[in-house]
């Protein structure tokens, strides 16, 4: 479970939100999800403001978990929404399938179709990415104004966690040449990033 699947990456809208924290394997609990699972409700979160419309899910995104919290890291969850049958609603429902694939030793699961599961880290992530024609950028609130900044077709979207990315991950983007876009200069949620990535695509978002 180390490599990317992909047959083409054409036309995507494409997120990697990294956890340093959630767990990576499933022995948490639902009920205490934020403390019992290292906070994967923060990638929780994302994921359903990544998919979610009010009538259906949008089928044009590709949304990467980087879990590399204790005891296993690293895992990636690769989410395909041309393939999902649902993306739940309540961050809860979200942990469960994820708890639920941390329980199975292979890439995939027939009860979650659309959702992989790979042992890589985010560093190999970007870089597999990078290969295949994919400009990374990370969002960050000190960055190039999203209005001002060049977009390319092919682009990954990066976000921090509640904690925001480690200073090692930075560097290791300032290195590759990674352009950081903000937002704004507010500090906002992760999944609210992500949702305003969408309205701005979306055409929605005049700025
Ligand atoms: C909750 S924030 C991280 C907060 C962290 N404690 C900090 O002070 O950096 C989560 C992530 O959202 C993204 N983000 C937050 N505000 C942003 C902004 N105004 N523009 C671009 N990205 C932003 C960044 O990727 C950040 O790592």
């Amino acid at each position: 479970m180390s490599s990317l699947n992909l047959d083409s990456l054409e036309g995507l809208r494409i997120f990697i939100v990294k956890s340093s924290t959630a767990r990576t394997v499933g022995d948490f609990g639902l009920k205490c999800l934020a403390g019992e699972s290292g906070r994967l409700d923060v990638i929780c979160s994302c994921i359903i403001a990544a998919f979610k419309l009010r009538n259906g899910i949008r089928r044009n995104v590709l949304f990467y978990a980087v879990l590399e919290g204790p005891p296993r890291p690293p895992i990636t969850f690769e989410i395909r929404g041309w393939e999902v049958h649902d993306v739940p609603t309540s961050e809860v429902e979200v942990a469960k399938v994820i708890r639920d694939l941390l329980n199975v030793d292979t890439v995939c699961d027939p009860r979650y179709p659309g959702y992989y599961k790979y042992r890589m880290s985010f560093r190999d992530l970007v870089l597999a990415l990078k290969s295949r024609g994919v400009t990374p950028v990370y969002l960050h609130e000190g960055g190039i104004d999203i209005a001002r900044a060049f977009l390319p077709k092919r682009v990954a979207f990066i976000i921090g966690d509640h904690i925001g990315l480690p200073v090692e991950d930075e560097r290791f983007l300032d290195k590759l040449g990674v352009q950081r876009v903000s937002l704004g200069p507010r500090i906002y949620l992760s999944w609210f990033c992500v949702a305003l990535i969408n309205m701005y695509l979306d055409g929605l978002w005049v700025v």
